[in-house]
């Protein structure tokens, strides 16, 4: 039989990338040019130079992708491209790309939501998971529950009521002068530490909403209080309070949504699961709690094209093909209809 070859396209935030998938889940290249140097020079990313590399990169970043593929650019059967949630120029660079190159090659088109993309990243990891799952989507964005019911259907349990996860990591990591993005750097300060060495609050929002805002309020007074009294900051105990605080809400609501919903098998997404401490901590969790647990390999979890295009393959199977109007959707949620 034939394959489907998927070229995805990803450029919502600071990562110019572009993958070719064969079939549902076999990566033929997945070529990722990252903005981070470019952005850490004033602490977090800035649209109008996103926008700008993007329309610089976007065309060589294509074209390595087909060509690492080793297949010609006509073999392409359709291209899967993200059109929201991100930054509105930095979207606008991909989904020109895409309507173009579909148009000429005369194939379908296929507009993806960058956080469905973020789950599907999980079944590039594990050839063998299939729906139904509870997923964690953790990003610099989003921190959101959500009950897969099957590949193209899917609902919205729970959320952030103010900043996301990875927000609160990259703002904490500004604070105490670390470079951008913070999640990685607390991350790594995190481990000298000592997690219990300051009792920071753990939020208490609705049943399966999530809200960091007050332990990013909470960290900045102890940081200020301790400044004004000339005390010296241990920073790595901070660090690693701050990061079980937030790693405390994210495991025990997933845990607790996997039982009210019956879910035997969980599955992580996003950015902020990169978190050594984060994978560690909800995977002992769901050993004892007899659930399966799913993880993307590193590489998967932070922004890239072949999460995009398997996303885009698995609506493909369902006819859910954009059309040459697509705009770009700045704040598209999951729930949005297609
Ligand atoms: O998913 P992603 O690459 O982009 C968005 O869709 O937002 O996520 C980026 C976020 C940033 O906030 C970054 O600090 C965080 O993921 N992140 C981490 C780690 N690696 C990346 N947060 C905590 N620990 C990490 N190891
Ligand atoms: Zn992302």
């Amino acid at each position: 039989m034939k394959r489907t070859l998927t070229l995805g396209i990803e450029t919502s935030c600071d990562e110019t990338a572009a993958a070719v998938l064969s079939g549902g889940r076999e990566i033929l290249s997945n070529i990722i040019s990252t903005q981070i140097p470019i952005h850490q020079k004033f602490g977090g990313v800035v649209p109008e130079i996103a926008s700008r590399k993007h329309i610089v990169n976007i065309m060589p970043v294509i074209d390595e992708a087909i060509n690492t593929a080793g297949v010609d650019i006509h073999e392409i059967n359709q291209i899967a491209v993200t059109y929201g949630p991100g930054l509105v120029g930095a979207l606008l660079v991909g989904v020109s790309a895409a309507k173009t190159l579909a148009f000429a090659l005369k194939i379908p088109l296929i507009a993806v939501n960058h956080l469905e993309g973020h789950i599907f990243a999980n079944f590039l990891s594990a050839p063998n998971l299939e729906p139904p799952f509870l997923a964690l989507v953790v990003s610099g964005g989003h921190s959101s529950l959500i009950n897969m019911k099957g590949y193209n259907d899917f609902e919205l349990i729970g959320q952030t009521r103010d900043d996301a996860a990875g927000e609160a990591f990259d703002k904490i990591a500004r604070v105490m002068n670390l470079p951008y993005p913070g999640g990685p750097q607390i991350d790594k300060l995190a481990k000298e530490g000592n997690p219990d060495a300051i009792d920071f609050p753990r939020a208490k929002v609705s049943e399966f909403d999530f809200s960091f805002s007050g332990l990013k309020s909470a960290v900045l007074n102890y940081l200020n209080s301790a400044q004004m009294k000339g005390e010296e900051i241990n920073k790595a105990d901070v660090a690693a309070s701050f990061q079980k605080a937030v790693i405390d809400s994210l495991v025990d609501k997933t845990i607790d949504a996997a039982e009210k919903f019956k879910l035997k098998k969980i599955v992580l997404a996003g950015g902020v699961a990169a978190n050594s401490s984060l994978e560690e901590n909800l995977r002992g969790m769901c050993e004892s709690h007899g659930l399966e647990f799913f993880y993307p390999t590193k590489i998967l979890c932070t922004d890239n094209a072949a999460m995009i295009a398997c996303r885009g393959y698995y609506q493909s199977l369902v006819k859910n093909f954009a059309p040459m109007t697509l705009n770009a959707v700045p704040n598209l949620s999951l729930t949005a209809k297609k």
